[in-house]
C-alpha cells in the first residue's frame, strides 16, 4: 500500500488510491476479455524494423494483403537513415488480431514492436455476427 501511495505520489496523477486500484481492476478485467479468442477488439501494433533487412518490407506488405480484411490502416514514419516505425491499426476477434501480431512481430528483421488490444464487445455495436 506505502508502495501503491508512493506511485500515485511520484506520478503527479491526481488520483486517490482507491481510483487507482478501480483502473488496475478494469484493466485487468479488459486484458482478461481480450484474451477471449471470439472477444471483438482493436488494436495498435508497433513495430521498428531496418529497412536494409533483405526483403523485410516485401514480406511484411504481403502479411498485411492477406489479412486485408483485419488491417485498418498502417502509418510508416522513416526514423533514421536506417530505421523504419510503422503503426499497424487491426481490428477484428482477439485470436486472428493476436495471431496476425505475433506473425508481423516475429517477422525476421523486425528489431522491437508491441501489439496492444481493446476490447469493444461494450462499446461497439453490430460487430458480433
Ligand atoms: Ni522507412
Amino acid at each position: 500500500m506505502q508502495e501503491l501511495d508512493t506511485l500515485i505520489e511520484q506520478s503527479n496523477l491526481k488520483t486517490s488510491r482507491s481510483e487507482c486500484i478501480r483502473d488496475l481492476v478494469r484493466e485487468l478485467i479488459d486484458e482478461n476479455r481480450c484474451v477471449q479468442p471470439d472477444a471483438a477488439v482493436v488494436a495498435t501494433l508497433t513495430l521498428v524494423f531496418d529497412h536494409h533487412a533483405h526483403d523485410l518490407q516485401e514480406r511484411l506488405h504481403e502479411i498485411q494483403h492477406s489479412f486485408c480484411d483485419t488491417m485498418i490502416s498502417t502509418t510508416h514514419i522513416h526514423l533514421d537513415e536506417h530505421t523504419c516505425l510503422e503503426v499497424i491499426i487491426l481490428k477484428g476477434r482477439a485470436q486472428e488480431v493476436q495471431t496476425i501480431g505475433l506473425k508481423i512481430l516475429s517477422t525476421k528483421g523486425v528489431l522491437t514492436g508491441k501489439l496492444f488490444l481493446t476490447n469493444t464487445d461494450d462499446v461497439l455495436g453490430g460487430m458480433r455476427s
